[in-house]
């Protein structure tokens, strides 16, 4: 079993853990406070190919594979949670399933300005009483003549202001529950497409987390990805590949955590010696640095079967619970092991720690992850 990175892989990681440490990590603490989404370091993102690093060259992407993106968003998760969401979002929620699903002339014009970095996709499937519950879906598409009239409202949206393409799902025909679930393109400015407000969270501040709301909304039936029907499935096999990339992003928050710990421990006294030499904290860096290989390992393997092309939904959810559960007990650790230093701004902990919460919870909360690995261990 071989478990080394490729020269080309090994290349993608060195390049993103020298912007992230370069470019990212000097203004992390800084667009945390200010809540601002960070457009210069995103475009820069685009031209060094990481908005849509599995993309084909063919349609703007950079052509390399799912394991490259991990790795190139663990990087970029060290310095900077709210980069990695939304370079997550654009990769595998909104430019695999375009990518998958889409006709060439859809790929040409939705997905090609997107894998290349010009424009940001987001991924519209949640709605206000559709979280966990996805096929409770309220927004109603009904088809007239040559377009479909979207009526409904999309919650908690990564990117959802700042993308110029949003992936939408709605009702085509109410009487079939998931199969009657069709998805679009819609794009920024269509008449009865509007943003209604941009969250306050505790965490990921500098992303754009936004309200959508379609009101009377023509969409041209030639935005339709897919058949009518198919939107769920196309939602799930998103979201399967989605959630390797929350996995990624939960450890690159754990790893820069841990790298923040450990140096700490080297750093600073306590009864005469570097806190690192009393057992208690050196048993705290010994389970994050277990827990933090666990997580990489199982995160890479669900990148490699879908790079292989092998079913990888599974291994996807238990690299996201993992992944997230690390995160956060990692993060909540690298506070203790700070003590009072942990609990204020200028040492950065607290800030993993509060950009942790959320790989528990999108795409599928850990509960979920779980109940899809039970349903496939229980053959079910
Ligand atoms: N791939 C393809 N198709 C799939 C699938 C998959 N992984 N999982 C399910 N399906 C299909 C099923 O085969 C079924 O199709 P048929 O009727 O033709 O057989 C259909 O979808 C319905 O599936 P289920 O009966 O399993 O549906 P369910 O209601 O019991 O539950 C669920 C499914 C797993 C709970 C699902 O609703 C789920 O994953 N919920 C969590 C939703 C989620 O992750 N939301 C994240 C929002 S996006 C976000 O957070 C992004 C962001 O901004 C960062």
């Amino acid at each position: 079993m071989k478990l080394e990175l490729s020269d080309e892989q090994q290349m993608i990681q060195a390049m993103a853990r020298e912007f992230a440490e370069t470019a990212i990590r000097p203004i992390a603490a800084e667009i945390d406070r200010e809540a601002r989404f960070p457009h210069e370091t995103v475009k820069r993102m685009g031209e060094l190919g990481l908005m849509g690093i599995a993309i084909p060259e063919q349609w703007g992407g950079s052509g390399s594979d799912t394991v490259a993106y991990v790795v190139a968003l663990e990087e970029i998760a060290k310095a900077c949670a709210s980069h990695a969401v939304i370079m997550s979002v654009n990769n595998s929620l909104y430019g695999d399933p375009v990518l998958k699903y889409g006709t060439d002339a859809q790929r040409e014009r939705f997905l090609r300005p997107v894998a290349s970095g010009h424009a940001q996709g987001c991924f519209a499937l949640t709605e206000p009483q559709a979280g966990s519950d996805a096929t409770n879906q309220h927004t109603l598409a009904v088809r007239d003549g040559d377009h479909y009239v979207l009526n409904g409202r999309k919650l908690f949206i990564t990117t959802g202001r700042e993308a110029s393409f949003a992936l939408v799902f709605g009702q085509t025909d109410r009487t079939k529950g998931a199969r009657g679930i069709s998805a679009f393109v819609v794009e920024k400015g269509a008449p009865g497409f509007t943003v209604s407000k941009t969250e306050d969270k505790l965490g990921i501040r500098a992303s754009d987390t936004a309200e959508l709301v379609f009101d009377d909304c023509r969409v041209p039936a030639a935005n339709r990805l897919g058949e009518e029907g198919m939107g769920f499935k196309i939602a799930m096999a998103a979201l399967d590949g989605g959630r390797i990339g929350i996995a990624a992003q939960a450890l690159g928050i754990a790893a820069g955590a841990y790298e923040r710990s450990l140096a700490y421990a080297r750093e600073r006294k306590s009864f005469g010696v570097p806190i690192g030499e009393h057992q208690m904290v050196q048993w705290m860096l010994a389970d994050m640095a277990t827990a933090i290989e666990g997580a990489r390992l199982l995160t890479l393997r669900a990148a490699a079967l879908k790079d292989a092309g092998k079913p990888f939904g599974t291994a996807a959810a238990m690299a996201k619970l993992f992944a997230a559960e690390t995160a956060m007990k990692v993060t909540t650790d690298a506070i203790q092991v700070h003590g009072g230093y942990g609990f204020i701004k200028e040492y950065e902990v607290e800030r993993y720690f509060r950009d942790a919460k959320i790989t528990q919870i999108y795409e599928g909360t850990s509960q979920i992850q779980k109940l899809v690995i039970a349903r496939e261990v229980l053959g079910r």
